[in-house]
């Protein structure tokens, strides 16, 4: 079953360019508009969508809050993002022009079910992100844009992720394409970027996965972890956080990278591991030179630091003691690419010191309990 691999999670992090492929195909007509045939809300209420909120929890939620950045950009409508055990205990604002996308590989977490529930009782409408065909999140709700990963078996999360991320940008195509927020060409381009990611994403578990296992046998020590990021980068680096805590059972604590100063610095010793996820140098170099000041404060401190960036980013050369490469891809891309070392490294991590990478202490794979 596991295909020659030693785990699951192993095979399934092999799975990453090909999740995202599988979730972008059959899904454009033959002049390339992006078609939704799970989608059961018709246009006219699409339309009129004014604003969304992402429920889920753990990885999908990241998957949510990485999505946010591209939706609000290219729709121009606010996209929030809610834990959802959080989100009914708080009486929401919800009308029929709120577009509630519930996140779930499962398609089973009871607290993502009772957010739904709730939301279509307020009369707004739910669209479900889900791997799992006829789960019962997909069932309850309005639509369903399923991820064709694959089923995933290791208790992380890791090609679901990808998938996730892969389906909600789909999702903010489409609703520019209906709501006309987009010229053709502009969505054109941005699905040429998708569809160029998984060959990307193969490249850096061609060429990556050797640095990556000599940054763990050299980390395998350490206490704990920060992770860093800015924009898209911030999520990417809550998720490779929690990739670690979970299976490495190692403290981990992921923030946004301008909060370093606010804050987290005063955690920063000489020999602590920090991580950063640096965004590319074209296009928004003003967060790219935000990312790598940050690098120099930790490292002025004495830091250890592993950066996820861009193939000959010069200062990341110049300061990071451990790089992961990526190839070059536009800014909104990247964390399908950056998280892939992050999994490979929390893996190699968990598996030196000798844990079940598949099956860590304490998890389930799917949370079926409030
Ligand atoms: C992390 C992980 C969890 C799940 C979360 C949601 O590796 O597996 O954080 O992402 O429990 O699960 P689903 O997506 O099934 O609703």
């Amino acid at each position: 079953e596991k295909g020659g691999w030693d785990s699951f999670m192993d095979k399934e992090i092999h799975e990453d360019p090909a999740a995202v492929q599988r979730t972008l195909l059959g899904r454009f007509d033959d002049s390339g508009a992006i078609e939704l045939d799970e989608v059961r809300i018709d246009e006219h209420d699409f339309k009129a969508i004014d604003k969304i909120i992402v429920v889920a929890c753990g990885t999908a939620s990241y998957a949510g809050q990485v999505a946010k950045y591209a939706i609000e950009h290219w729709v121009r409508i606010p996209v929030e993002i809610e834990l959802a055990h959080e989100f009914r205990y708080r009486d929401p604002i919800l009308n029929a022009r709120t577009l509630v996308v519930a996140i779930s590989q499962s398609g089973e977490t009871m607290d993502t079910l009772m957010a739904l529930r709730h939301a279509r009782e307020q009369g707004s409408k739910v669209l479900a992100i889900c791997n799992t065909q006829g789960a019962t999140i997909p069932r309850e709700s309005d639509a369903v844009l399923y991820t064709h990963a694959g089923p995933e078996v290791a208790v992380a999360s890791t090609k679901a992720f990808v998938a996730q991320i892969t389906a909600a940008y789909l999702l903010g195509l489409y609703l520019a394409q209906v709501k006309g927020t987009m010229f053709r060409d502009e969505i054109r381009q941005q699905v040429d970027s998708l569809k160029d990611m998984p060959r990307k994403i193969q490249w850096v578990l061609d060429t990556q996965t050797a640095a990556v296992e000599q940054a763990a046998e050299r980390m395998a020590n350490a206490q704990s972890f920060l992770f860093l990021g800015r924009h898209v980068g911030y999520p990417v680096a809550l998720e490779g956080a929690l990739k670690l805590k979970e299976i490495a059972y190692t403290f981990t604590e992921g923030f946004a990278a301008g909060e370093l100063k606010h804050g987290p610095i005063a955690l920063v010793d000489a020999g602590e591991p920090v991580v950063f996820i640096v965004p590319p140098e074209r296009g928004r170099s003003v967060l790219h030179t935000k990312v790598i000041s940050g690098i120099e404060e930790v490292k002025a401190r004495g830091a250890t630091i592993i950066a996820v960036a861009e193939e000959g980013d010069k200062d990341v050369q110049r300061y990071a003691d451990v790089v992961f490469w990526r190839p070059a891809c536009p800014t909104l891309m990247s964390p399908l690419v950056d998280v892939v070392p992050l999994q490979l490294f929390a893996m190699n991590m968990a598996k030196i010191k000798g844990y079940d990478v598949d099956k860590p202490r304490n998890l389930a794979k799917s949370v079926t309990v409030e």
